[in-house]
């Protein structure tokens, strides 16, 4: 091991030359400010990437909650500035791993220069793999995470909590473009602080998608926000209510006890999550969503025994009489028709609608997601002959459908503000 105090600019050209280094480069992190200086990132580290295009060094730099992703050629001049550009910044650590040697280097209080190198442990390998590290859309150390139990005091994602933050993760990849879709195509103006966007979650539950979502858009979109969520169970909302406040999102998040057929709002929502509302509650949820002419739906149903039990009080048509005698084959088909059907009425009130998968199906069977963002074009005839043919060769009659026809008008369901 050596360790020497040296003049910054040549202990940089050190680190600067281990980075540029394609054969060997492991990793090169830098971390902190020096004394009087600050660093406009957290956190940045270089690694090189194999891409479809060719190999790549890659700069991922984090701030509080988000990363971003820089790439150059390897051997380009891209490369060498970008090396040079962040190496120029008062950052206080360097930490370079090597195929060959650990790197250390900390610009001290005087602004000397301590560097650190050892021999590298035996066998180290490079990790050149793309998605080695796909950035999180939300840090694990947020404080919403460690409000709902996910993450640990440490801000370490629990172990037994791994496959709800993925849930939650790719939930908030999912809302994150239905955002950007619809304020491209003009459905949202841009949330401004009189006109923060307004999002309900319908069935929240526990609220850890409802608190994600709020903390995803106010700390990483940096949108101004209005949320609230309703459940029907009146502890929910006490418990819920309790952690906004805890975590300062007291003003911006709020909870109501109510179903979700009587949940009242001040102001038209922008946006309608419904996670999991058990059987026909994802129904009431869609039928609101749909009479508050909701620019963004996002609904991902959850058991499904409305068109199931329709389905066993009648014989089936031709030929389907073979899926039909396999009880679980049954349930299966049924949940495809229920959202099948779900899709094609929110198709019909105007919306473009697409059926995503948002977590793998070994993390839980109850992964489809049913995304809307209002369009108000009438879709070809066609889809409502389609619509009409399935259900009545079945003789069944979705609850959407039945829920539309007997809802309100639009202005009753807003409560004046
Ligand atoms: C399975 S939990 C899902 C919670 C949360 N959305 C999530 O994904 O973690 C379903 C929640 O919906 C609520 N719920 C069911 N039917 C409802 C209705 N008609 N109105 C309001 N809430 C309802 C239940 O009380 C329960 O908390």
């Amino acid at each position: 091991m050596s360790k020497r105090a040296r003049p910054p600019e040549e202990a940089l050209a050190d680190v600067r030359t281990a980075i540029l280094d394609d054969e060997t480069l492991v990793r090169g992190l830098a971390t902190g400010s020096r004394r009087g200086h600050s660093v406009p990132w957290r956190r940045i580290e270089f690694r090189y990437v194999e891409l479809k295009s060719g190999l790549v060094l890659q700069l991922t730099s984090y701030d509080e909650y988000t990363a971003t992703v820089r790439n150059a050629p390897v051997g380009s001049d891209d490369a060498d500035n970008l090396v040079d550009e962040m190496v120029d910044l008062p950052f206080a650590n360097w930490h370079v791993d090597t195929t060959s040697e650990v790197m250390q280097l900390r610009i001290t209080k005087k602004g000397e220069a301590l560097l650190h190198v050892e021999a590298a442990p035996e066998g180290r390998a490079i990790d050149r793999a793309h998605d080695r590290q796909k950035p999180r859309m939300l840090p694990a150390d947020h404080p919403v995470l460690r409000a709902v139990g996910i993450s640990d005091q440490s801000g370490q994602i629990k172990p037994s909590r791994q496959s709800k933050y993925r849930q939650v993760d790719e939930f908030l990849r999912l809302l994150d473009k239905a955002l950007d879709s619809a304020l491209e195509s003009g459905r949202l103006q841009p949330p401004t602080a009189d006109g923060p966007l307004r999002m309900v979650d319908l069935g929240c539950g526990n609220a850890y998608l409802t608190f994600a979502a709020a903390a995803y858009v106010q700390d990483v979109r940096r949108e101004p926000l209005e949320m609230v969520g309703i459940d029907v169970r009146p502890q929910a909302r006490d418990r819920n209510t309790a952690i906004a406040h805890d975590t300062g999102l007291g003003e911006v998040v709020t909870f109501q006890s109510s179903t979700i057929a009587a949940a009242e709002v001040s102001e038209r929502p922008d946006v309608v999550l419904s996670l999991h509302a058990c059987d026909t509650a994802t129904d009431e949820a869609l039928a609101r969503a749909i009479r508050w002419r909701a620019p963004v739906i996002l609904a991902a149903p959850c058991c499904h025994h409305d068109i199931q039990a329709q389905m066993s009080g009648s014989a089936p048509p031709d030929p389907y009489t073979l899926i039909s005698r396999h009880g679980v084959l049954r349930e299966r088909f049924a949940d495809v028709m229920t959202d099948a059907l779900r899709a094609s009425i929110v198709r019909q009130e105007g919306y473009r609608v697409d059926t995503v998968q948002f977590v793998g199906s070994q993390h839980t069977p109850r992964n489809t997601l049913l995304r809307a963002v209002r369009t108000d074009s009438k879709p070809p005839e066609s889809v409502r002959r389609e619509y009409d043919d399935l259900i009545l060769a079945w003789h069944i009659r979705p609850a959407l459908e039945r829920m539309l026809e007997t809802s309100e008008p639009v202005d009753a369901d807003v409560r004046p503000g």
